[in-house]
């Protein structure tokens, strides 16, 4: 078992972008299951990690100079953040990478004043659902028939600070 203080995060560079690539390629395998022509693979080709980094906002958890994890995020005026994509390399699930990333997140968030974060997961990744709820995120609502047929978004929130209408 890592301890959790050898893990780093910090924000992404370029020069992360194959090490992102392949790794995020293995923790969806669950989705993909090796196929090329799979819209998800093709989104995680490096071109596609810059194209999305210099688009979002995102931190990846590095354990001796290797790419464990990854989380990307964008913001609104009106205070509310989107996690646009989590992820832990298989190797170290269940250690606490992606708590790691989250929490670090949200302290960054809280501290600029953002009320609310949202993300989407898919209905049958009982894995993902599971890390969310025990996060604190609360179902909000469902996208049927989103990503493909049969798969169906749930939207999960996490209230951060309370709302000043001042
Ligand atoms: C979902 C994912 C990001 C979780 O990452 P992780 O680093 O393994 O999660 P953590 O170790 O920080 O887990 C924190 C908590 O989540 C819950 N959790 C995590 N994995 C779980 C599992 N397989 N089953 C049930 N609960 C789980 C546990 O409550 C855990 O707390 P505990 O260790 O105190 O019991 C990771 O499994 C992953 O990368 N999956 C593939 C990519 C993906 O589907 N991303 C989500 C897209 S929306």
């Amino acid at each position: 078992m890592d301890s959790m203080d050898t893990i780093r995060i910090r924000g992404f560079e370029p020069r992360y972008a194959e090490d992102v690539s392949r790794m995020l390629r293995n923790a969806f395998f669950w989705y993909h299951r090796g196929d090329e022509s799979c819209w998800l693979w093709k989104s995680f080709s490096p071109e596609n990690i810059l194209r999305r980094c210099s688009r979002d906002k995102c931190l990846i958890a590095l354990k001796d100079n290797r790419v464990v994890g990854f989380i990307s995020f964008s913001t609104t005026l009106y205070k509310v953040a989107y996690v646009s994509l989590v992820a832990v390399d298989p190797e170290y699930w269940g250690k606490g990478v992606a708590s790691l990333l989250l929490d670090t997140l949200e302290e960054k968030l809280r501290a600029e004043g953002f009320r609310k974060i949202w993300l989407m997961v898919t209905h049958v990744n009982r894995r993902a659902v599971s890390f969310y709820l025990k996060k604190g995120f609360v179902p909000e609502g469902i996208l049927r028939d989103h990503t493909a047929e049969g798969l169906h978004e749930i939207i999960m929130s996490k209230k951060l600070n309370s709302f000043n209408r001042e």
